[in-house]
C-alpha cells in the first residue's frame, strides 16, 4: 500500500518555505494603518493557482487589504467582496481592442457588476480573454458614468503594454479631453524592472495625476510586494474617496508605498526619496539624465 501525499499547507502554498519565506509570516503594517495591494491576479484570469482562500489567508496574515483586478473577469472580485473577510476594493483590470490595459476601480460591487454586464462582457472575444472588442474611448467614459476611478497600470512595459508601441492609439489615450478621466498611473508594478517603474512616475508627475502601486500579482507569494499604505484605519469606501481626488505627492500625500519588490537597482528607494525635497529631486533628475539604464539603452529587463 503505498502512503498517502500529504497536501500542502495553505502557508507553504504561498511561501512560507521560499527563501526569505519566514518574513512572508509576517504582518507587514501595524494594527492602525491600512495596507492595500492595488493589482491582484486570481484563478478567475490567468493565475491558476491564486484561489480566493489563499489571497484571504495573505491578507488576513500580513493585515493587507486587496484589489483583486482579473482581466476582463470580476467573479473573483465580487466573490472576495461577498466573502466581507478582508477589506476589497472592487476592481477589474480591462483589456481594450487597441490592446491597452486599464484598472477600473468602484466604490461598491453593484456598480462594478453593472460595468461589466453592459460594457465587458457583450464584446468579450472567444481566443482572447485580456482582449474585448471595444475601444478604450467607449471603456473608460462608460467606467467614469458610474463613478469608476480610472488607473493607467504599467504605462512602459514590454512590447505591446507599452504606451509608445502604437502612435494612433497614444494619439487618442493623450487626448486632453480623455486623459482628463485617468486618476491613477500605477508607479510601481511589482513585476516591472525599476526603469519602467521610474519612467511611469514620470509620467504621473508629468501629468499631474495621483501614484498608485500594485503587485500584479499572478502567484499567491507575489501578493503584496508593493502596496500602498494609509496611515489610518479606512474601509473600502473610505480608501476609494481618498484616491479618487487629487494628491499632491510628498505634500498632502496620504499615503506611502511599501513592500518587498526585488528591484535590479536600488531605484525604488530613490523612487521614494523624491517625494521628500525639492533639492533631492534635483540631484536625483540630474543623476538620472546621463543614466543608460533609465534612457533606455541598456536595461530592456521586464
Ligand atoms: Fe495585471
Amino acid at each position: 500500500m503505498t502512503p498517502k501525499k500529504k497536501s500542502k499547507s495553505v502557508a507553504k502554498q504561498v511561501g512560507a518555505s521560499s527563501p526569505g519565506g519566514r518574513n512572508r509570516r509576517r504582518p507587514l503594517i501595524g494594527p492602525t494603518a491600512v495596507g492595500m495591494d492595488m493589482h491582484v491576479h486570481s484563478q478567475y484570469s490567468d493565475a491558476p493557482k491564486t484561489t480566493l482562500d489563499l489571497i484571504t489567508e495573505v491578507c488576513l496574515r500580513r493585515r493587507l487589504g486587496v484589489a483583486l483586478t482579473d482581466h476582463n473577469e470580476i467573479r473573483g472580485s465580487i466573490l472576495l467582496v461577498e466573502r466581507q473577510k478582508v477589506l476589497v476594493l472592487p476592481g477589474i483590470e480591462v483589456g481594450s481592442k487597441e490592446r491597452m490595459e486599464f484598472l477600473i476601480y468602484f466604490r461598491d460591487p453593484e456598480q462594478l457588476e453593472d460595468f461589466y454586464r453592459k460594457n465587458v462582457e457583450p464584446f468579450k472575444r472567444q481566443r482572447f480573454y485580456a482582449k474585448l472588442n471595444r475601444s478604450f474611448t467607449m471603456l473608460i467614459p462608460a467606467a467614469k458614468e458610474l463613478g469608476a476611478l480610472v488607473c493607467l497600470p504599467h504605462p512602459f512595459a514590454p512590447s505591446y503594454k507599452n504606451l509608445n508601441f502604437s502612435k494612433k492609439r497614444k494619439a487618442a489615450l493623450f487626448d486632453p479631453g480623455f486623459f482628463s478621466m485617468i486618476d491613477m498611473i500605477e508607479v510601481l508594478n511589482g513585476q516591472l524592472a525599476d526603469h519602467r517603474n521610474f519612467k511611469a512616475f514620470m509620467l504621473s508627475e508629468v501629468f499631474d495625476k495621483n501614484a498608485s502601486a500594485g503587485s500584479d500579482a499572478h502567484r499567491p507569494q507575489d501578493i503584496a510586494n508593493i502596496f500602498l499604505r494609509f496611515d489610518r484605519p479606512l474601509d473600502r469606501r473610505g480608501v476609494f474617496d481618498l484616491l479618487l481626488f487629487p494628491i499632491k505627492m510628498g505634500i498632502t500625500q496620504p499615503y506611502t508605498f511599501a513592500g518587498i519588490a526585488k528591484t535590479s537597482r536600488g531605484v525604488i528607494p530613490k523612487h521614494l526619496q523624491l517625494f521628500f525635497s525639492r533639492k533631492r529631486q534635483r540631484q536625483w533628475m540630474m543623476k538620472y539624465d546621463d543614466d543608460p539604464v533609465v534612457n533606455g539603452r541598456n536595461g530592456a529587463k521586464a
